[in-house]
This record gives structure tokens, C-alpha cells and sequence, in this order.
């Protein structure tokens, strides 16, 4: 539920941008925050350069001339025929970081690295939604 109203705050926020569909190259996505695992921050410019990256690896469901929908917008706990969020995260995003791990390239955090990408706030800082 929390995540889900963070995430709410960025699609408010993010609305004008989302209107051409260009990637956000400084804007920071936050996907997912919990007191207890802390706050899980997705970049597109440490993506979007990649070779053999497009659009459609990960926003898969993006026909030509449309607009990338939320992943949340279909991927949400209780949805039918449709993985819940923890399960189509955790699948995207570190398959393709044990793959280029594994060749040696330069990868984001692997599945056993989790507070890499859980990040939790430094002592005596508060977490907010939204930079
Ligand atoms: C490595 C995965 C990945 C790739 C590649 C990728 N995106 Fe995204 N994109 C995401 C994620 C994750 C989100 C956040 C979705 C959410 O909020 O549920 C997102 C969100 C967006 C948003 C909404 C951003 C906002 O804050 O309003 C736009 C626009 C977007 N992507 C455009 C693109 C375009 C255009 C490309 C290709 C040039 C692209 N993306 C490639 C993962 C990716
Ligand atoms: C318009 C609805 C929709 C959006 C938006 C969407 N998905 Fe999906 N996704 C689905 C459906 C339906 C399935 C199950 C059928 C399939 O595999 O295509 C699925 C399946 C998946 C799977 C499992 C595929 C496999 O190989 O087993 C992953 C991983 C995934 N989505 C990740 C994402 C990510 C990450 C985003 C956002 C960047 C996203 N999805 C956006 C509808 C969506
Ligand atoms: C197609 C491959 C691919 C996919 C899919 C992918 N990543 Fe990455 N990711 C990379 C690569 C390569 C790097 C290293 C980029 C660099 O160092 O310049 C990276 C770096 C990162 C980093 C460390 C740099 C930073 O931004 O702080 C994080 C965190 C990260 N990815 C999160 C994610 C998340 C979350 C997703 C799923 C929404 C995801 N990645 C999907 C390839 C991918
Ligand atoms: C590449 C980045 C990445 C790595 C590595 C990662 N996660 Fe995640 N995790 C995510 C994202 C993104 C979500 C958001 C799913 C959502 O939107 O509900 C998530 C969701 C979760 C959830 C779901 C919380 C809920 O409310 O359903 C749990 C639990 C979790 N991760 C635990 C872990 C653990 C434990 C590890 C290490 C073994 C780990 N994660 C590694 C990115 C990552």
C-alpha cells in the first residue's frame, strides 16, 4: 500500500514529463519504499546508453507511438494473469545484471546483493518521495 501511494506521488509528478515519451534522463524512479527494506531507486540514464537495450526490454508491453506505462498499472499484488510486482522486478531487473556480471561488462546489483538496490536512509536522515 505504501508503495503504491509513493508511487501515486511520482506519477503526479512525473505526468508532464511522461507526456512526450522521452526518457527521463536525470529523474529518478522510485519503485518501491518500505521502512523496513528502504527505498528501491531505478535510473534511466545508467540504462539508457546500453547496447541492445531498447525501450521494449523492459517497458514490454509499449506498441509503437505509445506512450511507457507504469509498470504498477498492470503489475500489482492480487492482479489476475499477470506476475505480482516483487516477482516481474526481481525477474527484469537482475537477469540482466547476472548476465553482464557474468560477462564481465558493467552490471547493476545482482539478486543476492540486495541492499544495492533496497537502499536503506543514513542514520538520522529522512527518506522522502521524490528528489
Ligand atoms: C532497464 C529498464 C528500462 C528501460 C530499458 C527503459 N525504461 Fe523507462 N522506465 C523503467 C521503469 C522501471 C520505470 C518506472 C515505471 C513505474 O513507475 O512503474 C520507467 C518509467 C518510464 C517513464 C515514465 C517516467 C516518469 O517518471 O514519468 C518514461 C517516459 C519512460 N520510462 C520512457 C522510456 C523510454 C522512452 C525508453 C527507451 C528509450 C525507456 N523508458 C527504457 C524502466 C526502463
Ligand atoms: C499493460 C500492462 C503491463 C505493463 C505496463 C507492464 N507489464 Fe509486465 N506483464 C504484463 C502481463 C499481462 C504479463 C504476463 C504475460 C506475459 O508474460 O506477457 C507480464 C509479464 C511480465 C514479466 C514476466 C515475463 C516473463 O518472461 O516471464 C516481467 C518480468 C514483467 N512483466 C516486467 C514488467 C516491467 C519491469 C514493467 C515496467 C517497465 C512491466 N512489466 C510493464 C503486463 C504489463
Ligand atoms: C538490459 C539490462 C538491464 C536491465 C533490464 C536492468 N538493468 Fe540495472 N543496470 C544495468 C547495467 C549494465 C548497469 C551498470 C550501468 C553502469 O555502471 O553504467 C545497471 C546499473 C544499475 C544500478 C546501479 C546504478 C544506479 O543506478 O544506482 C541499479 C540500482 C540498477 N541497475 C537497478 C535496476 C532496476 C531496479 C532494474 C529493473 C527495473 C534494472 N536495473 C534493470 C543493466 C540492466
Ligand atoms: C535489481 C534490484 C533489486 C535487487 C537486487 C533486489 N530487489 Fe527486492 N525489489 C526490487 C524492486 C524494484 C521491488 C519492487 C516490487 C514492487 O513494486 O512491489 C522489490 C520488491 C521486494 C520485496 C517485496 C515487498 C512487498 O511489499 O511485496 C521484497 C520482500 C524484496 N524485494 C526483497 C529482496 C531481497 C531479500 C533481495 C535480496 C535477496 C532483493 N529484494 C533484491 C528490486 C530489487
Amino acid at each position: 500500500m505504501r508503495a503504491l501511494i509513493a508511487l501515486m506521488f511520482i506519477l503526479a509528478s512525473g505526468a508532464v514529463l511522461a507526456q512526450q515519451a522521452e526518457i527521463p534522463p536525470e529523474k529518478e524512479v522510485i519503485l518501491y519504499q518500505s521502512k523496513k527494506l528502504g527505498t528501491v531507486t531505478f535510473l534511466h540514464k545508467h540504462h539508457s546508453t546500453l547496447s541492445k537495450v531498447e525501450c521494449r526490454t523492459c517497458h514490454h508491453t509499449l506498441n509503437s507511438g505509445e506512450e511507457p506505462k507504469p509498470c504498477h498499472e498492470c503489475h500489482f499484488k492480487g492482479a489476475k494473469d499477470v506476475p505480482e510486482p516483487k516477482k516481474a522486478f526481481h525477474l527484469r531487473c537482475t537477469e540482466c545484471h547476472e548476465y553482464t556480471t557474468e560477462k564481465g561488462l558493467k552490471a547493476g546489483p545482482i539478486k543476492k546483493k540486495c541492499k544495492l538496490c533496497h537502499v536503506k536512509p543514513k542514520k538520522g536522515k529522512e527518506q522522502v518521495a521524490g528528489r
